[in-house]
Parts: structure tokens; C-alpha cells; sequence
């Protein structure tokens, strides 16, 4: 692994992680030290701009003053208390949530992650329901623990567990005949990313999504909205469903929530959560007060400077200017977008991260994915769009 300019072998990072973690995650070829707006700073000089946004957390990039803020005060005010105190903070960010949700979702659980959010999420439309049924879509992917990764395509090669915690089944993606089918009065929940994230950017078709909930209302079913990668304004709405006028039973939320911070939430509509009291659901940290504070102040950023409309117009302009080069196609919705490539997409990623372009690869592997951070610039994509038109597409 080659080192740093700066730095010995046994001063880097990569290195000693190496050495002391458990080496499940591929990493990238630099160490950042620093990051300021939509641009990471490396150990060893460079400035790198980030169309990665570390998963789709980073909403606001990196240093965003509004939120900087709210997370400095209220550590110096209170930094913990759980759930078994009530606390303005918590309330305000559960206000501000159901403000900006869908009609029809009334009530928060705070969680930690989004894989979190979908176990609870589950869970609470089987209690509901009293079914033991779950359909997800193919190529969809919602988290690794138990119930999470049951319904996550392709989770056999890593589940682990000895059995699964309910029945489920995987509705083709965009098949409208076959959700029609399968979805009957078996059925508890059935679970959707709107624009798949990690399958590539993926947007469901508008007659699918309608199908799902059409379908799911007829036979009594809750339909589950994961928009842990799509939500928090990723998509140019709060919620991806809201493009299409979709009101799911239950929404997850987790990733750009707290712009950086870890926290996930599950909204539901009233008559789920009526159905759960004292010690039915739990987490000790979820709605924790730093959570609550940047959950807030992600929301009121995303407000004030009306960056749901600076999302629909920077992918206005990545349509534009950057099916060029290796780029044959562009699927997904606001900076959630799936480039469609000529050749492996992390070829193109690493010839991008040589011009200092950080964006991400998929589980297509034709598809680089965007999920750069909500303020990006006009010159951001510019720079985008010149890096690619530099990398000759392939002839046929
Ligand atoms: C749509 C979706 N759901 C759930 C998850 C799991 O979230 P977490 O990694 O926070 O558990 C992810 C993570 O990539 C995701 O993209």
C-alpha cells in the first residue's frame, strides 16, 4: 500500500486500521484530514471534490455553519438523555420531520441507522397486521441486520443467521402484473427504495409505485417507503415518494437526516403507532438531543436556502452536461443519480478520482453513482463534466 508523502508506514492509518479492525470495507486511496463545503482535504495536499458525500450523509457537506452551530450548543447545554425524559429539543425535531413528511405519516420512532429504522419498520407492520409476509423489490437493499438484510436482494452470501424472521419474497422491479399477484391478504408490509441507491440510482417506474399502493390499500398491507438514501431533500423533494404523490404507511429515514451525525428515523401513520405502548419499542440513543439538534438544523438549512430547488436544477445541469465520455445513460432523481457507463464504473471512478472528482460505484457494475451534497455548485459540475468528456467513450 503505497504511503504518504508525509508519513512512515507506521503512522498511517491505513495501515494501523489494518492492523486493528476487522477488514470488511474496501477503502479509498487517500486519508482526509479535513473538508470544507462540497471539498475534502487530503493528508497528503490534495483537495478532492466530493460527489460521494460519504454514502449520501453528507446533505450539507462538510462545515455547514447553520449546523455546526446547533450541534456546538446543545453539547454544551446537554449532550445525552435518553428517552425516559422528554425533551424540547427531541419534539422540535419530531415536529420538524412531520412537517415535511407526506400526508398520512403523524408519528416518529428515533433510531441510529437506517438498517435500525428498517428492523423497526418491520416489525411494526407485522405487529400491525398480525402477517408474517413481506415482499421487497429485486435489486433493492435495505441494511444488514436480521430482518433489514432478509429483505435485501442477493443477502444470501453474507446473512449468516441460521433462518430469517419472517416469510419473503421479491417482487420483480417494475413488473406491475406481477405486484398485482403477489400481493395479496398474506401479505404484511411490502418494502421499496423509490430510487434504488445502491442497485445504481434506479427510480421505480410512476405505474409501479402507484401499483404497490393501490395494491397494498385493496389487500390491508403496509407499504414501507425506505428512504434512507433517497430522503432529506437527496431526490429535489423531502421524501422521493412525494415526486409522485405516493402516501406510504410507513417512512425510514436515516443517512442525510443529521447531515453527518448519526441518527435514522421510522414515520408511520396514526394507526400503527397505536397499536405499540411502554416497552414495545426501544433504543438507548435514539432522539438523543445532538441527533435531535442536527436533524432540526439539516431540515431548516435545507429551508432556508432552498436547496430542494438547487438539487432539481444541478441534475437539470448533470443531464445536460454529463452524458459525455464514458456516459451512455442517466437514470435516478435529483443528486441521486446512476451514470450509465460504456465500461466498469469504478474505471471511470478511479480515472475521476485522478482529476480530484470523488463519486461512488453501485451494485451494477455500469453504474458510477452521484450523491454529492445538496449545496453543490454550478462549477462543481462543470468540473464533472470536463473530467469525463477527457475519458474517450469506447466504440462498439
Ligand atoms: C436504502 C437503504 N436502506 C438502508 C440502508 C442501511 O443503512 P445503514 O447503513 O445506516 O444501516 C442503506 C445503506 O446504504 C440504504 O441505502
Amino acid at each position: 500500500m503505497p504511503t504518504t508523502g508525509k508519513q512512515s508506514i507506521m503512522t498511517d492509518p491505513r495501515v494501523r486500521e489494518a492492523n486493528v479492525t476487522i477488514p470488511v470495507y474496501g477503502q479509498l486511496p487517500f486519508v482526509p484530514e479535513r473538508a470544507s463545503g462540497c471539498d475534502i482535504f487530503t493528508q497528503d495536499g490534495r483537495r478532492i471534490l466530493d460527489m460521494y458525500g460519504g454514502h449520501a450523509v453528507a446533505a450539507l457537506g462538510y462545515g455547514h455553519p447553520h449546523l455546526v452551530q446547533a450541534i456546538h450548543e446543545q453539547s454544551s447545554k446537554l449532550l445525552f438523555q435518553s428517552n425516559a425524559v422528554a425533551l424540547d429539543v427531541r419534539a422540535g425535531a419530531a415536529e420538524k420531520l412531520i412537517q415535511v413528511a407526506p400526508q398520512g405519516v403523524e408519528r416518529v420512532f428515533f433510531v441510529n441507522s437506517g438498517a435500525e429504522a428498517n428492523e423497526n419498520a418491520l416489525r411494526m407492520a407485522c405487529v400491525a397486521t398480525g402477517r408474517n409476509r413481506v415482499l421487497a423489490i429485486t435489486q433493492g437493499f435495505h441494511g444488514r441486520t436480521a430482518a433489514a438484510a432478509t429483505v435485501t436482494w442477493n443477502s444470501d452470501r453474507w446473512y449468516g443467521f441460521p433462518s430469517k424472521p419472517f416469510d419473503a419474497d421479491f417482487i420483480p422491479r417494475d413488473d406491475v402484473d406481477a405486484a398485482r399477484a403477489m400481493i395479496d391478504d398474506n401479505v404484511a408490509a411490502v418494502i421499496f427504495e423509490p430510487v434504488q441507491g445502491v442497485a445504481g440510482a434506479y427510480d421505480l417506474s410512476s405505474e409501479f409505485l402507484e401499483t404497490l399502493r393501490n395494491e397494498t390499500r385493496k389487500h390491508g398491507v403496509k407499504l414501507i417507503a425506505d428512504e434512507v438514501q433517497s430522503g432529506i431533500g437527496r431526490c429535489g423533494h423531502f421524501f422521493a415518494v412525494q415526486a409522485n404523490g405516493i402516501e406510504p404507511d410507513i417512512i425510514t429515514s436515516a443517512k442525510g437526516l443529521g447531515g453527518g451525525i448519526p441518527c435514522g428515523a421510522v414515520l408511520c401513520a396514526n394507526d400503527i403507532a397505536s397499536r405499540f405502548g411502554p416497552g414495545d419499542l426501544g433504543t438507548t440513543f435514539g432522539g438523543g438531543p445532538i441527533a435531535a439538534a442536527a436533524i432540526t438544523a439539516t431540515i431548516e438549512a435545507i429551508e432556508n436556502e432552498d436547496l430542494l430547488m438547487n438539487v432539481r436544477r444541478r441534475e437539470a445541469q448533470i443531464r445536460e452536461q454529463c452524458a459525455i465520455g464514458p456516459v451512455r445513460k442517466i437514470q435516478g432523481m435529483g443528486l441521486l443519480l446512476g451514470l450509465v457507463c460504456d465500461r466498469p464504473a469504478s474505471e471511470v471512478r478511479d480515472a475521476l478520482l485522478e482529476h480530484d472528482i470523488l463519486t461512488g460505484t453501485s451494485s451494477d457494475p455500469k453504474v458510477l453513482r452521484i450523491l454529492a451534497p445538496l449545496v453543490l455548485e454550478p462549477g462543481h459540475v462543470e468540473h464533472l463534466a470536463h473530467a469525463l468528456e477527457a475519458l474517450a467513450p469506447l466504440t462498439d
